[in-house]
């Protein structure tokens, strides 16, 4: 991979932003005293390991994006997170991916045990809704319009779905065109959802929506295939999951299907076309811009 170049701006502009996500999340997650005290010590526990953010950033960049108010898109991004965060907690279990590392901490059932870990998972997907109902309607996008958004993305049609696809795809010989629909389900659809969220939150017209669409699309199979390619080039210690995993329980990803070489290729390619599709939305958008070739670099 190339070495990462991000300008000062930009890297400062992404760790604001992280912190102003984490207050936000802070308030709108049940305290650790809440009543039972250990589930939502264990939902704290897995949202505030440190994760990248990404989602989030993606939400509110794209609002900005739409020369909207990024505050605005503040539930929606903290709702993508949160499901985010549960899609996490359950590809780690041992009935999952089995993973004992996560975001540079021992995984969630690691430290509460399986049936916590169940549980803080179903907890987080209910709660990532009822952040979202936070949201002010606009006079584009009503309330169900923002519920439906989220619930056909993380459902069986789409992240579930590319879940069910990627276990049952274990130890077989898949084609690449089945591992674009995995990697478009498990990951290309919520990154995709993440910005469209943002992006209703404060009323974009129907071309801009369609233009961050396609930056999502193409986006988010660069960022699952760049995932790929950094379980077998980099290590545990940066990555905060263990590395080298896929290759061990005979994954189909990336590398495994079109080598390495190729994969890289394909990330670049996309990130160009996830460039491309911007051209409309001018100059606000040049956050999402900087975003894009950032993850095209990015080393974990
Ligand atoms: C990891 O996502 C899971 C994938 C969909 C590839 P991230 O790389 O965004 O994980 P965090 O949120 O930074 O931990
Ligand atoms: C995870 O994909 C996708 C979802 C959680 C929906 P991976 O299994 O590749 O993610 P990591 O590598 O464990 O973060
Ligand atoms: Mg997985
Ligand atoms: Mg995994
Ligand atoms: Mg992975």
């Amino acid at each position: 991979m190339p070495t990462q170049t991000v300008t000062t701006d930009f890297s400062d502009y992404i760790k604001k932003t992280a912190v102003t996500v984490d207050q936000a999340l802070h308030q709108f997650l049940p305290s650790e005293k809440t009543a039972p005290a250990t589930i939502h010590k264990a939902m704290r526990y897995s949202v505030f390991a440190g994760g990248k953010r990404l989602r989030p950033v993606l939400a509110l960049a794209a609002a900005e994006a739409c020369g909207g108010d990024p505050a605005k898109a503040m539930p929606a991004a903290c709702a993508v997170e949160i499901l985010h965060t549960y899609s996490l907690v359950h590809d780690d279990l041992p009935c999952m991916d089995d993973d004992d590392l996560r975001r540079g901490r021992p995984t969630c059932h690691k430290v509460f045990g399986d049936g916590m870990a169940v549980l803080c998972g179903d907890a987080l997907l209910t709660e990532s809704f009822l952040i979202l109902a936070r949201t002010l309607p606009t006079a584009r996008y009503k309330m169900e319009s923002f519920i439906h958004e989220l619930a056909l993305t993380s459902g069986s049609r789409h992240l579930i779905g590319g879940q069910v696809m990627d276990l049952e795809g274990e130890g077989q010989a898949l084609t690449k065109a089945q591992l674009v629909k995995i990697h478009k389900a498990k990951t290309a659809a919520l990154l995709t959802t993440s910005l469209r969220l943002g992006a209703m939150s404060v009323n974009a017209t129907p071309a801009r929506l369609e233009a961050l669409t396609t930056f999502g699309n193409c986006l988010g199979l660069a960022f699952q295939i760049i995932d790929d390619i950094l379980d077998v080039t980099q290590s545990t210690e940066v990555l905060g999951k263990t590395a080298g995993k896929d290759a061990k329980v005979d994954k189909a990803t990336y590398p495994a299907v079109v080598g390495l070489d190729a994969s890289r290729k394909e990330a670049a390619t996309l990130t160009k076309k996830a460039l491309a599709a911007l051209e409309p939305l001018g100059t606000k958008a040049h956050r999402l811009r900087e975003l894009a070739s950032f993850l095209l670099v990015r080393e974990y």
